[in-house]
């Protein structure tokens, strides 16, 4: 219901499994040699604590619940599933209404569960939906009552057009004493089709992937060509992909492609979301190997 959007806009995880084949490592020597007990006095006795990650979210409508799932499966974490006292309308209209007056006002919305017990784990998976840009009021009202300082925070979100980049930075700014990173993002539209919870769950296992290899969103970047004046062919799979966004007043300016299984095109394009001023700003597009499907938008952002 909300596709028709209109809307511009583990490392821990690692850590402790290193920790873990550390301990593995240092316990099977041990018992080789058979000194488990000649341990030296003064070294104290290193006690590895096995810590769960927790996957926080707040979900409207589903769409972040389907992802946060596969996050919870991913990692066998604990679940918080952050409740609003009241809930938002039902109505598309009259929840943009809502979420404007709480931005206005900064006044976030009272939950039923404000506090979450994050003392024994060192890793936070922190799901929302994307609203006005950044992080649903939700999230906020979540990050008054709790404190985020020495976790890793791995932030992941859904969205009609995009926002990803732009909430891991405010999550960033809000938490300065979190270890927030790398975020994962997909749209909507793509993870509320038939075969989501597969497309979602594949993108997860690479977003691990690039989490344990510390990629930055820069890094993630490279392997793209320059930008070049478009040919009939970019415009058509700009035109494919972006049908459904026509209240962006998207318009393409210059290309770059990355040849992955298919091809990632990233366009440079002036948007006028809803009439409004102009602005640049990047389209990233993923066709796929030809008779695999048609070309999709995958993010709008800067
Ligand atoms: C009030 C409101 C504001 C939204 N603002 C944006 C936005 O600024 N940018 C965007 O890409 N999507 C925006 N969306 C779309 C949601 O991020 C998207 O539909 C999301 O997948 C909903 O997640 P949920 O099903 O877990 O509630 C907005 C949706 C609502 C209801």
């Amino acid at each position: 219901m909300f596709q028709k959007l209109k809307f511009f806009a583990a490392v821990s995880v690692v850590a402790t499994s290193a920790l873990f084949l550390a301990c593995n490592g240092q316990e099977s020597a041990q018992s080789k040699t058979g000194e488990k007990n000649v341990q030296p006095a003064a070294q104290p006795a290193e006690q590895p604590v096995a810590t769960k990650s927790l996957v926080i979210f707040y979900s409207q409508n589903g769409a972040t619940k389907k992802v946060a799932e596969i996050f919870q499966k991913a990692r066998n974490a604990d679940v918080f599933e952050i409740a609003l006292a009241t809930p938002y309308p039902s109505t598309y209209d009259s929840t943009i209404a809502a979420v404007g007056a709480q931005r206005e006002s900064k006044q976030w919305p009272a939950l039923v569960n404000a506090k979450a017990d994050l003392a024994k784990y060192d890793t936070v998976f922190l799901g929302y939906p994307i609203m006005f840009g950044s992080f649903a009021p939700p999230i906020y009202s979540f990050l008054d009552s709790n404190d985020l300082s020495g976790k890793v925070v791995v932030p992941f979100c859904t969205y009609g057009s995009g926002g990803r980049k732009a909430s891991a930075a405010e999550l960033k700014t809000l938490e300065p004493n979190a270890n927030v990173t790398l975020a994962y993002g997909i749209s909507n539209k793509r993870v509320t089709a038939e075969n989501g919870s597969e497309v979602a769950a594949k993108e997860i296992e690479a977003f691990f992937a690039d989490l344990e290899t510390g990629k930055t969103d820069e890094m993630l970047m490279g392997g793209y060509s320059e930008q070049r004046p478009l040919t009939a062919e970019d415009s058509a799979v700009f035109a494919a992909a972006t049908k459904d966004y026509a209240y962006l007043s998207l318009k393409p300016l210059s290309v770059s492609t990355q040849v992955v299984a298919g091809t990632n095109f990233l366009f440079t394009c002036e948007m006028k979301a809803f009439g409004g001023p102009a602005v640049q700003t990047n389209v990233k597009i993923f066709r796929p190997l030809p008779g695999r499907g048609e070309p999709e938008l995958i993010v709008v952002e800067k």
